[in-house]
């Protein structure tokens, strides 16, 4: 078996720009520096991301200082598709993400890239995400998507708004839950969030506020937030250990990503995940497989409510690929391509991973400008590069999904589109979100009017994804062609 690092471990020290990068001084920085403070004058604690979107005015790459730690941040999309070459940079934990490691420790997510965990949970999973396997999850998305709609159609009988966020944490948690790990977290049937997800959002928040604190500062600062860490970071072990234990009793499930966890060698070296690091792999993807598709799912359908002739076009679609069927199959999903471009467009404005991080492998110098040493790294802005007004235009605040029309596709340079970051640590789950995505959208466009309240204004909260804050729709019954999908016996969807 693979040693596993303890999820317990604290992140590497923090590598400050003055020692990676020799012509620092040329990358721009704010005005209004502070001695030993850095650039914290406007800044936000809980809104770092929406903070530093406010810094494009200095230019395709700039730095900013907190508290003696110099980062740089990087979102001219000449820079990042230079950033992409995989033969000169790689991911880097660091920020954010390396605050995870307490959670996650070598889990997919937050593995250094020489861990040895990392090649051999990813060669031991990737298969749970071919198109084969996609397939089998197709029904279940179905059957989790109807106890969204079961619930939405009370809400609109009765008048009542719904909560868009919430509910779509509770159908994409329902989902990943079920599809890879067989467990039922009983989400439609609770009037507040699962303890799971209570726990996930209390341990993002934490990890997001510790980039906000100087290090010696946190025991001080951070004491009662941390000892609260450490309980949900408990909680979240029960919890999966709790559904491991599920799985062990009842003698194996059905080859889904649990299985390959607990059962799966590697196909060359025979190795398999020890117990510890399945434990990191159960968290990362229940929380990484259901967050961000969560975020997606709820900011497209503000967009939806708020443009009416998108939101007609992309029914009209549903109606002419879908017809009467009930429960659409697997390869209708995909047919709706106007859907998917309302899903990219909404990820071009507000991906809900808003950042990653890339290192050099090697001495090197960005875009031919920049130097940078070997491990020198860089923050990848994701929202401002989907905004480089070279690449998108002038209007890029517009929501305008025929952007991704595929000759405009087309006539974009490579690695301007990057939500689902890059390379060999890039999403693995990206089909599997696009898909449910797709489906879901798909099946409340047909079965529902949005109606957005002329009141609300869009806010973002931060707990490094993003999620509208408080947004709530009314929705109310179209007449549904063919049986209404609830009718529909789950399970007998056409393949
Ligand atoms: C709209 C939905 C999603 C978005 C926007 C998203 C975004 C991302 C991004 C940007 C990364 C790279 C992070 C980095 O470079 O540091 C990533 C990695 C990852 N994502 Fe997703 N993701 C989504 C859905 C999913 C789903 C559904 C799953 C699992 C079922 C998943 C599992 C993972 C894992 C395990 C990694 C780490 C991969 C590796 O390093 O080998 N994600 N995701």
């Amino acid at each position: 078996m693979a040693e596993t690092t303890t999820g317990t471990e604290l992140p590497k020290g923090f590598r400050s720009a003055e020692l990676g990068w020799p012509e620092l001084h040329r990358i721009p920085h704010p005005p209004y520096r502070l001695p030993l403070l850095g650039d914290v004058i406007g800044a936000s604690r809980r809104t770092p991301l929406q903070d530093s979107l406010k810094y494009a005015s200095l230019g395709p790459v700039f730095r900013r200082n907190a508290f003696g730690k110099e980062f740089v941040f990087v979102w001219g999309a000449r820079l990042v598709a230079d950033l992409a070459d995989e033969s000169r940079f790689a991911k880097h934990v660091g920020l954010g993400v390396a605050n995870l490691r307490p959670v996650a420790g070598d889990g997919l997510f937050t593995a250094y890239n020489h861990e040895p965990n990392w090649q051999l949970a990813h060669d031991v999973l990737a298969p749970g995400f071919s198109r084969e396997a996609m397939a089998g999850y197709h029904t279940m998305m179905l059957s989790v998507a109807e106890r969204l709609t079961d619930h939405w159609d009370r809400a609109a009988a009765a008048g009542r708004t719904v909560d868009v966020p919430g509910d779509m944490t509770k159908l994409t948690l329902e989902t990943i839950a079920r599809t890879g790990f067989g467990y039922d977290f009983g989400s439609f049937e609770r009037s507040r969030p699962h303890p799971f997800v209570t726990a996930m959002v209390g341990t993002l928040t934490y990890a997001q506020r510790l980039n906000t604190v100087p290090g010696p500062l946190v025991p001080l600062l951070l004491r009662r937030a941390g000892r609260r860490n450490a309980a949900d970071i408990e909680r979240l072990n029960h919890i999966v250990d709790e559904v491991v234990r599920a799985r062990r009793a009842d003698g194996g499930g059905s080859g889904d990503l649990l299985d390959r966890m607990l059962d799966t060698a590697h196909p060359e070296t025979g190795e398999r995940l020890s117990a510890e690091n399945v434990r990191r792999q159960v968290i990362t993807f229940l929380v990484a497989g259901h967050e961000t598709t969560s975020g997606a799912l709820s900011f497209a359908l503000h967009h939806l409510a708020r443009h009416p002739r998108v939101a007609a076009r992309a029914r009209a679609e549903v109606e002419r690929v879908w017809g009467d069927t009930a429960a659409p199959g697997y390869e209708q999903v995909a047919k709706l391509r106007y859907v998917r471009r309302v899903l990219d467009e909404t990820l071009r404005l507000w991906p809900t991973a808003p950042a990653f991080a890339r290192e050099a492998r090697e001495d090197t110098v960005l875009a031919g400008e920049h130097p940078m040493l070997r491990g020198a790294w860089a923050l990848v802005l994701t929202p401002l590069l989907h905004r480089d007004p070279e690449v998108w235009g002038p209007d890029t605040e517009r929501f305008d999904p025929d952007r991704f029309e595929a000759r405009a596709v087309r006539s974009r340079p490579p690695h301007v589109f990057k939500p689902f970051g890059t390379g060999a640590r890039a999403c693995i789950g990206r089909q599997f979100a696009l898909h449910e995505a797709t489906l879901v959208l798909g099946l409340l466009l047909r079965r529902y009017e949005f109606h957005a309240d002329p009141a609300y204004r869009l806010k973002v909260t931060e707990r490094l994804t993003l999620m509208p804050e408080g947004l709530r729709l009314r929705v109310e019954r179209r007449p549904v062609r063919g049986r209404a999908v609830s009718d529909a016996p789950v399970g007998r969807a056409p393949q």
